[in-house]
């Protein structure tokens, strides 16, 4: 394939497919120093369907290489999401600190889908796999047509393998010690969340309450399709325990806590083999409109990767953070320092960077006595995106409704290279994306405390994260041309803006 950029928004720093569709990132795993990322891949187009797991590998997050999909379709079906693990003990005979990776085989079946997990192996790094030839290795007992993305984990205290498997509206706990046979645990999920909803994409990852080692609490992070709160998909967590068997959730099923406020974070899971370190990796898009962008040659990026921790909230509950990866900081190529400023009314910046190509991060701590305050990226068509807080309603808003072009829905044509089953969910679409699409998506903070706000833009996104990672929000934007400029507003009393760097960046 060609794959000279022919598309007016492709990201310039976010990870992307070089040619053809990408949905949730797969198999995230760390070893020599290499990062490895997979993920929902059709090579041949640039929508869903014919599921490969892609692949690039990174040594810093940041900088990608992309790399030859590494597991294809097979007779058992699409390879759907999954993860990857280092098998330091050998565990499944095929050598000490061999890769390997368990993912869903997915197909149709008369009068529904048959999805099953089953496991391949690297002996050379990551670049190819061999897949089990067993396979499967995990169906569901009780004949489950949603029962896929396997996660698994190693848990020392047992010396034993677990995997969790999302079932429909329930988390299955299964455990092994070869990674070959697995046995039924427990389930947890059911009326727990927003009703309806689906689980999929879990995780399942150990975390130290403010930063306190001794203080170790367990955290389900679970995906949803549909239920998010502003439409369609996003990323959910549940804090508990954990005793080698079973998840008990500290609070009530009607509980919910998101990962990131933005309508376009899904799927989002962690690397494994990183010791104390969690990184996740969010794939930004929603499931609403995320085969219709507009964009040809490729689709999707992956949002920024964050590190997460837990917190304890003004509440008194504990909550994630997901702050962007401090290497993050390898993107920026170029800074303005400003000086500190109150407005009570507007100021505007009127030229952020001479050849602006639409990729730059802002990071400034913002006070505010007003109503509302807050700040614009805009551009000189005047599209633009409007970040501020809200001091009635006590929340921090991102305004993407005129951000540029928000409605891109039309009657899609199906794919030529798609299956059947994809071929039957495009036919006829129509949805008003234009309200799908265009919202504000908003979070709830103090407005009465002074915050950081860090905000990153690229050619088609905008991610925010508040106080380092206490709230993200991450939504894609369409500007017909970069945003350059800034305007500052406060209405109803002073805001004031202190630390102020603007960066350019790049990779
Ligand atoms: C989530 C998901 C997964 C599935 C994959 C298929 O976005 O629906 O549950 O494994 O995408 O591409």
């Amino acid at each position: 394939f060609d794959t000279t950029n022919r598309d007016k928004f492709r990201p310039l720093y976010h990870h992307t497919p070089l040619y053809g569709w990408m949905n949730d990132a797969n198999g995230l795993v760390y070893k020599d120093g290499e990062y490895h990322l997979y993920f929902q891949h059709n090579p041949y187009g640039s929508m869903w369907g014919n599921m490969h797991w892609g692949h690039s590998v990174s040594k810093d997050l940041v900088h990608w290489e992309h790399l030859d999909p590494a597991i294809a379709r097979d007779t058992l079906g699409h390879i759907f999401s999954g993860s990857a693990i280092v098998d330091k003990n050998n565990s499944a005979g095929y050598g000490e600190n061999t890769i390997i990776a368990f993912y869903t085989s997915h197909r149709n079946v008369p009068g529904g889908q048959s999805q099953v997990q089953s496991m391949a192996y690297s002996t050379d790094n990551g670049r190819t796999y061999t897949k089990y030839e067993q396979n499967p290795v995990l169906t569901p007992f009780d004949g489950l047509q949603n029962f896929r993305d396997p996660k698994v984990f190693w848990y020392e205290p047992e010396q034993k393998w677990i995997m969790i498997v999302s079932a429909d509206k329930n988390m299955r706990f299964y455990s092994s010690a070869n990674l070959k046979q697995w046995e039924y645990m427990s389930e947890f999920g059911e009326g727990f969340g927003p009703q309806p909803n689906q689980f999929e994409c879990p995780d399942f990852i150990q975390l130290p309450v403010d930063g306190d080692r001794s203080k170790m609490k367990w955290v389900m992070i679970v995906n949803i399709n549909p239920g998010f709160v502003y439409g369609g998909s996003g990323t959910m967590y549940f804090v508990g325990d954990f005793d080698g068997h079973r998840f008990v959730c500290d609070t009530k099923p009607e509980v919910v806590k998101w990962l990131d406020w933005g309508k376009d974070h899904y799927a989002t899971v962690c690397f494994s083999n990183t010791d104390s370190r969690i990184i996740a990796v969010p794939w930004m898009s929603n499931w609403q409109y995320a085969n219709y962008t507009p964009i040809q040659q490729f689709r999707s990026a992956n949002a920024l990767p964050r590190e997460l921790s837990l917190y304890t909230g003004e509440d008194k509950q504990l909550y994630l953070s997901a702050a962007p990866v401090k290497e993050t900081e390898n993107l920026r190529k170029d800074s303005k320092k400003l000086d500190d400023f109150t407005v009570n009314g507007e100021k505007r910046f009127e030229t952020l960077f001479e050849n602006n190509d639409g990729a730059f991060e802002l990071e400034l701590q913002l006070t505010s006595a007003g109503k509302e305050a807050g700040f614009e990226l805009l551009n000189s068509l005047g599209e633009k995106v409007r970040i501020y807080l809200d001091a009635a309603e006590g929340r921090v808003v991102m305004d993407r409704a005129e951000s540029g072009i928000v409605d891109f829905g039309k009657k899609v044509k199906p794919h030529d290279l798609d299956t059947e089953e994809s071929y039957a969910r495009y036919k006829e679409v129509t949805v008003n994306y234009k309200n799908d699409f265009a919202l504000g998506t908003w979070a709830p903070i103090n407005t009465a405390k002074g915050h950081k706000v860090q905000v990153f833009v690229d050619n088609g996104s905008v991610e925010l994260f508040v106080d380092g990672g206490r709230i993200a929000m991450t939504n894609l934007v369409f500007p017909n041309e970069p945003y350059n400029s800034l305007r500052f507003y406060s209405e109803g009393g002073e805001m004031k803006i202190s630390d102020f760097t603007i960066y350019k960046l790049g990779l």
